[in-house]
This record gives C-alpha cells, structure tokens and sequence, in this order.
C-alpha cells in the first residue's frame, strides 16, 4: 500500500524554490466538522469589503470579476452609517449597476454577491443579500445549507418570518436568533445549527465597522489590503486592490475590520494564516483588446503551455515536479492509477492514459467524478488517484477525492487555480500556471492538462523503464510545441470561412480515434456548449454501429486524422461518411498526404509527436467552435445554464 502522509498537507505543488516559498496549510482544527457526505453547494460568488473607500464602486467591480462563477441575479448590502442598506435585482451585475446610478448607496463597508440558482428561482426576492426579520443582519453565502428546512421550521415556529425560498435566508434569522456579545460570537454560535457547506460574509448594523466570513467548503479568501480587507470567492475579485491573500481553511471564521484582521476556529481561538501571493497579472483578467476572454485564452495557448513547461524539462528527458510529493521509490510500487475529473477535464484525462500507459507502463483507468463515487470502491493496493480540475472546485470531483482517500488511495491534483480546495485536499500534485481561465469554455486549461499529464508520464516513465531516448525524444516535441501551437492559431482566418458555412448547422458529429478520440469529445463539446447546437463525440469506428445513420448532405462530420499509426484507418471512416454525402471537415497533418477530394474543408496542423497531436488537433476545433457561436449571436463567455467551476453535485 502507497504510503499516504495526509497529517500534513502542502499547499504548493509548485514549480521550485525559485517559485517561492511553500506554503504549509496547517492541520484542519481538531473537531472542525467535515463538510458532511453529499452535501449539495450553490456555485457563485461573494466579495465584501471594509476600508476607507466608498464600498459600492468597489464591489460592483469584484461582482464583475465573478460573474463567470453564476450570473442568474446579484445584489449589495453596505453599511451607510444610518443602518443597512440592501439593493439587489434578478439578471446580470450591469443590471445591478445601472440600478445604483439611479439609487446610488454610501458607505465603507459592504458585502455582495452573484449568483447560479440552485435552491429558489432566480428572481429579485431570492437574490442575495438575505436579512433578517428587522434587516439589522445581512449576508451572503456560497455554499448550500442542507438542513435548512428543519432549521426554518423551528425558527418560523418562533415567531421568525422568512421572505425567500432560499436556504441561505436560515442562517440571517439563525444569527439574529444567537446570543453572544459579538457578531462574530453570534455567527459561530449559529452555526453550531448548520449542517452543510458555505462560504460566507455578514454584516450587521450594531458593529457598522466589521465583516464576519466563515469557510466551510465552499473556497474563500481574505484580501490584505493597505488599511482596508476585503473577502472573496476567489482572488480574481480582489487582484485589482492587493495581491496578498489569506486562503481560509475549513471551520475558520474571520473577522474584519477597517483596522486590520483576525481568523478564529470555532472554539473562537486565534488562527495564524499564511498571507501568500497571487502570481498572475491583472491584464490577465482583461480582455486586453479581444472581444472575449474564450478568444483571448485561445491565442494565449503558446505562453500558456509554455509557463506550464517552465522549469520541468530537465536534459535527461526527466521532468522535474517539486510539488508531486511523489518519491521514485513510491513510483515503482505503483501498480494501477484511477483518473477522477468532469467534463474537459475528463476529455485531458483520457489522452494522459494514452501518456502514462505508453510511457511509464502504468494501467489507466479514467473516471467521471460523479459516477466514481457512487460505485462500489475496490481500489487495490497500489492505486493512485489523480483528480483533474481547472477551478480545484468542482464539487464532484472533490467528492470523488473524499472516496478515493477512503478507499486508502494516495491523490494527486492537476490544477490550474492556486489555493484551491482540491489543491489543498491533495496528497500533491501539479499547478498548470495557464493563468486564470476566465471564459465559462475550457480551452487554454486543456491544452496545459495535456502537458502536465505529459510530464507526470514522463516523470513516472523516468523512475521506471523508460529509456533516456524516448524520453528525450518526448521532452523535445514538448519544448516545440508552444511554436507549433503559434503555427497552429495562423488557420483561424480559413476557419472563419467554415464557420460561415455552418453556423446554421442543427447538428454536427465529430470522429477521431487513438489518442485523438477525446479530442473528438473535446470539440463537440465546445460547440454545444457556447453555440447550443447539438453535437457528439464519437470513436471514428464506432461510426459504423449507429451514429452513421444520421448521416446525410446536411451533416458536418469533424474528422480529426493527424497523420499517425491509426490514420488511414480514419481515412476509411471518413470515406464511409463521404459515401453518405455528410460534410466533411478534416484535421490533418501538414506536410503528409492530404485527404484531397474526401473533404470539402481540410485544416493542416504541424507535425509533432503521435502522443501530444491532442494538443495542436483540438485548437481548430475550439476557434471552429467560438466562431460559429459569435456568428449565431450567443455570449460565448458567459453561455446560457453554465458556471465555470461546477461546486453543486
Ligand atoms: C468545459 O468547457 C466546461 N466548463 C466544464 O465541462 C468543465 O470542464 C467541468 O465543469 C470541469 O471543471 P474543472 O476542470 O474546473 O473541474
């Protein structure tokens, strides 16, 4: 059995000393209750802020910085000095701001939040802010609160009158209800009550110059500005401000002031924090000229694999990875690994099996998160787990880490998002560093994934019987790719013109097979996801035992055929479809054969190793995808019913 050392957990799967200090999170507080089994979460998110400034104008900004997190309704609440105020509306954050202009609000000190409905419809009345029954306390709160009903009826049956279908409305009558000299007294006391998960930030009009935050969950962090503090969903709301932040761990609840900060465990003992640093820039968070962040983090794929290689390829074909954890001798005892991650996540997944079953001769099992964990565990001793996720949130995928841990698994995290939940749960693991994804479509996380999956297999091939050749050889195409990736992005204006000719589409199928059957899945899921038509990712030969029956004139068959040892048998497949009349738009590999006649479109990616084509086959078909969505009008980063980090189950 892998030895698992899960007392202490490293927040810092980092690069290397030169990136900084490791940060060790400290042990969870003894008796600070797990967020319980299945415990449901509402996905959105909250900021708050105390300082000197006017409140509203700094809100409203970190709201917008968030709205990729859920944008159903959003709403304020901010100390004015004569009690507080509450604006909130259903719809977007502009919505809310425009409101303000008209009925503007003043004040220091205030909360806010954006939301993605899950418990009440997303209307005004179900909006957050949620109050009280006099209005003296107001919150916000990411997260869902399982026994909320049990909690209302009580609290109903003692004269508490509630005016929401929320759940979260339970925990503003709970802390009205608590007794103790302080809010933040209050606020541990209620919920002592509470069953389930949240993240959360409260006010109340009897201590004007405080915002109490509890973590339980659902992430949080705390910006450390210069007299002034602010509290987030994550720290893209408060990079504008600060870059120093405090990841607040589960059972913690702070307390801010305009004079400064404290965090308590719920014995309302003092906790030290670490204050870390967020490494990525604020234009990172801009649009900088593109009309979308999903376009933008399309064209940054070169420096984004680029910074994902930074510092790993060592000369001897060896990756480096400080924040693996993971020792040669734990290497070699390796005998199974089990993949947990969702949707692009899940599509990277399944091109890292082909990775480390082809290199470190390690078999590969890829799972859906939430199927995983329902299933009967019979792990065996020597499996290690490894959970995928761009936010680190994506609540099951944690669930699924909870299960693997059980089951006496080591895990490891590929994430992009520092500090996150699933980075801090995992044994170790690997930072993608593709700066924040802000566009609700995964596209430059996917193509990082592919690389760290691809350094992970070369890391554990290295300790086992890889030969220095291969893993040189690997280690070269690697370090090419960031260029071959530029190449690749120069096919976008040939692509526009497809995209002309089939943003009318009412259905698409897409083919690959090998290692590039899961880009297949990858681009049909881009184009239902931000043009709403209906696609499906499909083995190219699975073609023939069903989906080719929907074959006909009117339909668009991706085929991706990079020139490799399954090629021609794709070929094949792609004559089967020209035999039906489908349409058919090739992926192909520039300077072999073409596929001529076969099809009517033919876009040629650089040449490159077998194994990392993924990584150049999917970038057409995600510019295929944005651009057929700008064609039909749709808001490509902010797609109907989606939010970019999934923390409901
Ligand atoms: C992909 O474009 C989607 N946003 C979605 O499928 C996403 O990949 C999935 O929710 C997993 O998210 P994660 O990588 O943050 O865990």
């Amino acid at each position: 059995m892998l030895s698992h050392a899960r007392a202490v957990h490293s927040l810092s799967f980092a690069r290397s000393s030169a990136d900084g200090p490791k940060l060790e999170s400290p042990p969870s507080p003894a008796g600070a209750t797990e967020p319980s089994e299945g415990g449901n979460r509402e996905v959105c998110g909250i900021i708050g802020y105390i300082g000197e400034r006017e409140a509203v104008p700094i809100l409203l900004e970190g709201l917008r910085r968030l709205e990729y997190r859920g944008y159903d309704s959003a709403g304020l609440a901010v100390q004015t000095g004569r009690g507080i105020v509450t604006r909130k509306l259903g719809g977007r954050v502009e919505g809310l701001a425009t409101h303000l202009t008209r009925l503007p609000v003043h004040g220091t000190a205030g909360i806010a939040h954006t939301r993605w409905a899950t418990h009440g419809a997303p209307t005004e009345r179900n909006a957050h802010p949620h109050v009280d029954c006099q209005g003296q306390v107001a919150l916000v709160h990411n997260g869902i609160i399982e026994n909320s009903e049990a909690l209302r009826a009580a609290l109903e049956r003692s004269g508490h009158r509630f005016y929401t279908e929320t759940d979260t409305e339970t925990l503003a009558h709970l802390i009205e209800e608590a007794s103790g000299e302080t809010l933040e007294a209050r606020v541990i006391a209620a919920l002592e009550h509470v069953e389930g998960t949240y993240g959360l930030a409260v006010i109340s009009a009897d201590e004007p110059d405080k915002i109490v935050v509890a973590r339980r969950g659902s992430p949080v962090l705390l910006g450390i500005g210069n007299r002034e503090f602010f509290v987030a969903s994550d720290a893209s709301a408060v990079l504008e401000h600060t870059r120093s932040v405090v990841y607040l761990d589960d059972g913690d609840v702070a307390v801010l002031t305009p004079r400064g900060y404290h965090v308590l465990d719920h014995d309302s003992q003092i906790q030290s924090r670490a204050v870390d640093a967020i490494s990525w820039d604020l234009e990172a968070l801009e649009l900088g000229g593109y009309s979308h962040f999903m376009l933008k983090e399309i064209r940054e794929q070169p420096e984004t694999v680029q910074q994902t290689l930074r510092g790993r390829l060592l000369v001897d074909g060896y990756a480096r990875l400080n924040g693996l954890n993971l020792p040669a001798e734990e290497c070699t005892a390796i005998r199974r690994i089990v993949i947990l991650a969702c949707g692009t996540s899940w599509h990277a997944a399944l091109v890292g099996r082909y990775l480390i079953e082809e290199l470190a001769r390690i078999p590969v099992v890829v799972e859906y998160a939430s199927e995983y964990r329902h299933r009967t565990q019979l792990e065996v001793p020597g499996t290690l787990a490894i959970a995928i996720s761009q936010s680190g949130e994506t609540a099951d995928t944690l669930e699924a880490m909870r299960v693997a841990t059980k089951a006496g698994c080591r895990v490891l995290g590929i994430v992009n998002v520092v500090g996150s939940t699933i980075a801090r749960q995992a044994d170790g693991g690997i930072y993608l560093h593709a700066g924040p994804e802000i566009g609700v479509a995964s596209t430059k996380a996917f193509t990082s994934q592919i690389v760290a999956l691809a350094l992970l297999a070369l890391y554990l091939g290295r300790q086992r019987e890889l030969s220095e050749d291969v893993a040189r050889d690997l280690a070269c195409r690697l370090s090419q790719l960031p260029d071959l990736i530029a190449r690749t992005l120069e096919l976008e204006p040939q692509i526009l013109t497809i995209a002309e000719r089939y943003a009318e589409a009412a259905n698409v199928l897409y083919l690959g097979r090998g290692v590039n059957f899961p880009v297949a899945l990858e681009g049909a899921l881009k184009l239902k996801e931000i043009s709403y038509i209906h696609a499906e990712g499909y083995p190219a030969a699975e073609m023939k035992h069903g989906p080719i029956a929907l074959i006909n004139p009117d339909m668009a068959v991706v085929c991706v055929a990079p020139h490799d040892d399954v090629y021609h048998k794709v070929v094949t497949n792609m004559q089967e479809v020209k035999a039906r009349g489908g349409q058919i738009i090739a992926v192909t590999t520039a300077g072999r054969a073409s596929v001529g006649g076969l099809a009517a479109h033919e876009l040629r990616v650089p040449s490159t190793s077998p194994l990392l084509s993924p990584v150049l086959t999917v970038i057409p078909l995600q510019l295929l995808a944005y651009h057929i969505a700008v064609l039909r009008g749709c808001d490509v980063d902010r797609p109907r019913n989606l939010a970019k980090s999934v923390t409901v189950e």
